[in-house]
């Protein structure tokens, strides 16, 4: 059979090619492009010089960003009040571009590196499932096959030598990284002691928020319906959705925003330690939330910070992405975003992000009239003595009731 194989050069999965080839397979290696940093070319000639029929290296950022990242602004996605959910949010780009490469090149198989304890088998082989029925997939890491015959790193090492598989030192980075243009995630490895402090090298994708410049930097943030259409920062603008991305990632870095270490619950039931840094997304979501403050109804936000917030992030984080409730979930909050338009000023100072004003040329909500402390106009304040009123009946009852039980 033919196979897609989730290739990135590194050493788990160049032996799980060989691997393959090994069990009979014909391999067509396929790479992402989600905005991290990777030797293109050479794991192209890695792929090829272990056997592999063919690479495929696709271009997703625009996808990435416009489909899933700025999906997740626009509807605050947070993770267990902290997680903004960078690696979740590149997996269903990831697997239906694999998807994709999978049905142009016959592939009946697809197969992947992830662990048979994370997240991410999960979440790649959910979608798989979803975009074509009939996939069928190959995960060595859960296959006893290979785990038991490369149990520990050693039996990797020993097999690589074995199979001329060119091994670059992981010496100098005892932990797992994943990097997109939403975030980059440390696991595992020195990490795994969650009492211990990230060394300050870990993080790659934010500047020591202790080192961040005396000056601080303010940008500008639009948005039309909930989605980021353009920045404004002291050098200049933008409005191309990766550009704008990028340049917040950028501007975001440099003052050291966006950090996070956590201990989260992954889906399969283990805890496990997380540090993540997402400038961009850290920016945007802090916009976001403010802008909606003034021009989203109050009703709607109550109802979407506890219902489509917390369900989205949660659908998200499990590899619900390619299911039923994700789409009528993401139904309501397009409507909820139908009015959030507006801008936001924002400044950026060692490590934080402070909202400076905020506009909207559409919204008819706040009238500063209406809420002023100096004026009476249109408001009768008989009224909320009524209000105030029919509010208390039933407390009065409830304090009356704990009066006679002695409590209070
Ligand atoms: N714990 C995070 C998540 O589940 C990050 C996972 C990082 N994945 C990886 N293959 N290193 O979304
Ligand atoms: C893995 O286990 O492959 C990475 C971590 C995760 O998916 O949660």
């Amino acid at each position: 059979g033919r196979v897609c194989l989730a290739y990135s050069g590194g050493l788990d999965t160049s032996c799980i090619l060989r691997w393959l080839i090994e069990e009979g397979y014909e391999v067509v290696a396929f790479l992402a492009n989600v905005g991290q940093d990777e030797p293109w070319d050479e794991v192209e000639k890695k792929a090829i010089k272990l056997g592999a029929k063919k690479m495929i290296i696709e271009d997703l950022q625009k996808e990435f960003v416009d489909e899933l990242c700025f999906r997740a602004v626009q509807c605050n996605a947070q993770y267990e009040g902290r997680y903004l959910l960078g690696t979740s949010l590149a997996r269903p780009v990831i697997a239906r571009a694999q998807m994709r490469a999978a049905e142009r090149e016959k592939c009946d198989f697809v197969s992947h590196g992830c662990t048979g304890k994370g997240n991410d088998q999960v979440r790649f082989e959910l979608a798989f499932y979803t975009i074509r029925p009939d996939i069928r997939v190959i995960a060595p890491w859960r296959d006893p096959k290979f785990f038991e015959r490369f149990a520990g790193r050693e039996a990797l090492l020993d097999y690589a030598a074995q199979q001329g598989i060119p091994v670059t030192s992981t010496k100098a980075k005892p932990w797992s990284m994943d990097a997109n243009l939403a975030h980059c995630s440390y696991e595992a490895g020195i990490l795994e002691d969650p009492a211990i402090t990230p060394p300050e090298h870990v993080w790659t994708m934010t500047d020591d928020p202790l080192k961040a410049p005396n000056e601080h930097e303010d940008v500008t943030i639009s948005f039309e319906k909930g989605i980021p259409t353009k920045i404004v920062y002291p050098g200049g603008e933008e409005s191309e959705s990766v550009t704008l991305f990028k340049k917040l990632n950028e501007i975001g870095k440099k003052h050291g925003v966006g950090r996070i270490d956590i201990v989260e619950n992954r889906f399969i039931g283990l805890k496990s330690r997380g540090c993540y840094d997402s400038p961009a997304m850290t920016i945007l979501r802090w916009a976001h939330l403010d802008l909606e403050g003034l021009v989203l109804d109050a009703q709607v936000r109550s109802i979407r910070d506890q219902f489509v917030t917390h369900k989205w992030s949660e659908l998200l984080y499990n590899g619900m992405y390619f299911s039923p409730e994700r789409e009528f979930v993401e139904n309501s909050l397009l409507f909820a975003q139908k009015r959030v338009n507006g801008e936001v000023r924002l400044r950026l100072y060692k490590g934080n992000v402070f909202v400076l004003g905020r506009s909207s040329e559409t919204e008819k909500l706040y009238s500063a009239e209406e809420a002023s402390m100096d004026s009476l106009d249109n408001f009768s304040p008989v009224d909320t003595t009524g209000f105030i009123g029919i509010q208390s009946i039933r407390l009065k009852k409830y304090g009356l009731q704990k009066q006679e039980e002695g409590e209070n």
